[in-house]
């Protein structure tokens, strides 16, 4: 079968990958392919460190996603292991005992003082930021969904009968419940009545020179005060992401999202920013609003927040976030303590390592790298910030985008003849393959891996158009 020709119902195998491909295939007999987001690579990963997997035969891939910008710190960080372990106090088993007396691994009917220190460690962090003057609680949850659905309760609970969301269009804020009805748009039938959608400035930031251009606002003021109008006292929360991830990285103009502040503001709307996937430095600084001028009421945090370990928050002034009853936001993993040491130690980590800084200077580096892809003629856009891009793959010699984005994915993964693999993800939106590293991942290795990139990109470029004939 020709590379280009997989189909995404076969069972995903690859070339000289013995082991892989038994595991894959075990995987296929036991679990719905649902389970998965679907990449043509489907990487099988036996040990990762710093910014690289292995896979069980011992190839070495360059991991260009973070496992969807969680490691922003790199994988398995030994000081970031270390401090975790050191928060719950078993940093050196020695005992013989059947059990350990460290911190329970629960927080359902108690309380610990972990869970605290996480909590203020992350709102003192927060309110030191510009724009972060409006953080004082944390609703802890353990995946970004649920942090989005938490926050969007707690807004709909402010006021009586106040109970409309807005929502930017095609955004992404999780598949369950209401974090799904937010994403998207109206389009889908089934769509929670309560959410509403106004447009995200997509074509006006499709690539790196549209979005210096300024923003023209009328469009958008006229489509928020039209919703005012219609819905008067009805809307409780608007909500967004500081870039559209999931919906195919779209970086919007600040001042579009100084107008919806703004707008909130206005009309006492709580103000929701989404950052599950923009925080811990992905976008530049350490939280994204700090560089849009924006202070939002609640801010949605989750990925990189535990650097792997599953975790996620929503962090708000107590007016938007705290106005819940007792258990309407508790759950058996939310606060659980071994997250809170994940939040403490990550916390730990971009306080004593530049790892904001190291991510700047990997920033410039994936810049310059990806606009060169651009003379491969595979690539039509190149869009992002900090160490969060995405590269919209062209339509070429009768293959949609989207398969042309698979092909790019499963070449990479193949590597070069120099052996310069790398993880990718599948692309996002159809077309659209995302390059986010750790802001760790050393300079001049991340630049070999571009170069290889750069090669990889060319010969498939060649070959479509040899297929084409
Ligand atoms: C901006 C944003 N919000 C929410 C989510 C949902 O997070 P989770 O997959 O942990 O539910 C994601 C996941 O990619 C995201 O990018």
């Amino acid at each position: 079968m020709s590379m280009l020709q997989v189909s995404l119902e076969d069972l995903i195998q690859h070339p000289g990958e013995e082991t892989s491909n038994a595991i894959r295939a075990r995987a296929a007999a036991v679990e719905p392919r649902s389970l998965r987001t679907y990449t043509s690579s489907l990487a099988v990963i036996a040990k990762s460190a710093g910014a690289y997997h292995w896979t069980p035969e011992g190839r070495k891939l360059a991991d260009f996603t973070s496992g969807v910008l969680v490691a922003n710190l790199g994988h398995n960080p030994t000081r970031w292991w270390r401090r975790l372990l050191e928060y719950q106090g078993i940093d050196n088993i020695t005992t013989d005992q059947p059990f350990l007396a460290a911190p329970p691994l629960t927080a359902y009917n108690a309380l610990t003082e972990l869970e605290v220190r996480a909590s203020e460690r992350l709102v003192e962090c927060m309110r030191s930021q510009p724009g972060g003057g409006r953080m004082e609680q944390v609703l802890w949850a353990a995946s970004g969904s649920e942090a989005v659905q938490k926050a969007l309760w707690a807004a709909m609970q402010r006021k009586p009968d106040c109970h409309h969301i807005l929502a930017t269009r095609y955004g992404f804020h999780g598949k369950k419940g209401l974090a799904g009805a937010v994403t998207g748009s109206e389009q889908d039938p089934e769509r929670d009545p309560r959410v509403r959608f106004i447009d995200f400035p997509m074509q006006q930031c499709i690539d790196l020179e549209a979005r210096r251009q300024p923003l023209d606002l009328t469009p958008f003021r006229q489509q928020l005060e039209q919703l005012a109008a219609e819905l008067p006292g009805k809307i409780c929360c608007l909500i967004t992401e500081p870039y559209l991830g999931g919906g195919g990285s779209f970086h919007p103009q600040v001042e579009y999202l100084q107008l919806l502040e703004q707008f909130c503001r206005e009309h006492d709307i709580v103000f929701i920013l989404d950052e599950i996937q923009a925080n811990f430095g992905r976008t530049g600084p350490l939280f994204a609003f700090t560089h849009y001028g924006i202070e939002p009421d609640v801010v949605c945090l989750g990925k990189g927040l535990g650097n792997g370990v599953p975790v996620s928050a929503a962090v708000g002034s107590a007016a938007a976030i705290g106005t819940m009853k007792y258990g309407a936001g508790s759950d058996t993993w939310s606060a659980n303590p071994l997250a809170s040491s994940a939040v403490l130690a990550t916390l730990d980590e971009f306080e004593e390592q530049d790892a904001i800084g190291m991510g700047l200077e990997l920033s410039d580096l994936i810049e310059r790298s990806l606009l060169r892809l651009l003379d491969t003629g595979l690539i039509e856009h190149v869009r992002g910030e900090g160490c969060v891009w995405g590269i919209a793959c062209r339509a070429i010699g009768g293959l949609s985008a989207d398969q042309v984005a698979n092909a790019c994915v499963r070449a990479c993964y193949l590597g070069d003849d120099n052996g310069h693999a790398i993880h990718l993800l599948g692309p996002l939106a159809g077309k659209v393959i995302r390059i986010s590293p750790p802001l760790t991942m050393d300079l001049g290795e991340a630049e070999a891996y571009f170069n290889a990139m750069h090669g990889i990109f060319a010969s498939l470029r060649q070959r479509i158009e040899a297929e084409a004939k």
